[in-house]
């Protein structure tokens, strides 16, 4: 049998596949849900200071067959609520408790009662919009000095592991990665969703109740080895520090996980897929997964780590 087990800060998993934040990870009896299916891991929603409603519908749609379009409005319970959850709760298996804030104190806040009621590790969703008024379309994954002022804030008021969830919407991906990096966090976490509009040519007008959108599924799954493969390449380089990486965008079977990991991915995380399939998808890509690895001949996820760079380096 090949050994799918990953160790990497915070997170000791007996295999790579971790469920996405946002799906199905809002409160404790989904999330229970998903830990006693073949996942490896769980991301919770993104959990912010205070509750949050959804934007008015339609929130989420299947735009085509392989492409989801979702603007939620990163509706959760609150901090307060979630760092219940986090307390009271004993998973069967590992949780990355994702965060947002706004701006560094609301996410200092959130990590902050996030880590006092026990949480092991921490993902940051910069893919939020900065709360300074009048910018409501800057998002501060988009840009690298708020990057790095929220990163280090929080590295500086919690001990736990951080992982920084980057953005796909930018030019260079390695900009945000080192503003993360350099900033304190432990590891990246990539790809958020994909800017998107989609026009309901019957109503005239953008088919997703808050107009812009974000796409995932399938059809983002070669965005996403791009993004992940140009942040391996730079590690390679000596540009960013070697540190894991939590790959994602529209993963529906092992091999989808293979070419990940091949890649340079330590471990992936699975949203779309959750959509059309419910939580035995995890069983289901495990097993495939190993089956890969079996007929080809690698005992671990390390001996398949990162293999697919060799053709890529000397494009650098
Ligand atoms: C309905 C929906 C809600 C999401 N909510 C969040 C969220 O709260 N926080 C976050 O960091 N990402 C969120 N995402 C993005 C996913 O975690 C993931 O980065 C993206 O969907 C790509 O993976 P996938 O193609 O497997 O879905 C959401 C995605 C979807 C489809």
């Amino acid at each position: 049998m090949a050994d799918l087990g990953v160790e990497i800060p915070g997170l000791s998993m007996a295999n790579p596949l971790m469920l996405a934040s946002g799906i199905q990870g809002g409160n404790a009896a989904a999330l229970h849900r998903v830990a006693s299916s073949g996942a490896g891991g769980l991301v919770s929603k993104s959990i912010g200071p205070v509750p949050r409603e959804m934007y008015p519908g339609p929130v989420c749609v299947e735009a085509m067959d392989s492409v989801i379009l979702n603007a939620m409005g990163l509706p959760n319970p609150g901090a307060d609520k979630f760092a219940e959850v986090v307390r009271g709760e004993e998973f069967a298996k590992p949780m990355l408790v994702s965060i947002f804030g706004g701006d560094a104190e609301g996410y200092v806040e959130v990590a902050e009662k996030m880590a006092d009621a026990g949480a092991s590790c921490l993902e940051l969703n910069l893919s939020c919009p900065h709360a300074k008024p009048g910018s409501r379309s800057l998002i501060i994954g988009q840009q690298p000095e708020l990057i790095r002022e929220v990163v280090a804030a929080v590295r500086a008021a919690v001990d736990i592991p951080i992982y920084a969830k980057l953005s796909p919407n930018t030019t260079n991906i390695v900009v945000e990665a080192e503003a993360a990096l350099s900033a304190g966090a432990d590891g990246l976490a990539l790809i958020n969703t994909v800017s998107a509009i989609e026009v309901d040519p019957f109503a005239g007008r953008p088919i997703i109740g808050n107009l812009l959108c974000g796409m995932s599924g399938p059809a983002i799954r070669p965005i996403a080895q791009r993004k992940v493969a140009e942040i391996s390449l730079a590690m390679l380089r000596g540009e960013l520090p070697n540190v894991p990486i939590l790959a994602m965008g529209g993963i529906m079977t092992g091999l989808d996980v293979a070419r990940f990991i091949m890649l340079g991915a330590s471990a992936v995380q699975i949203g779309s897929a959750l959509i059309w399939d419910d939580v035995d998808v995890f069983q289901g890509i495990a097993d495939e997964l190993s089956s890969f690895m079996e007929q080809n001949g690698y005992d671990d996820l390390a001996s398949m780590r990162g293999i697919a760079l060799d053709s890529l380096e000397g494009l650098s």
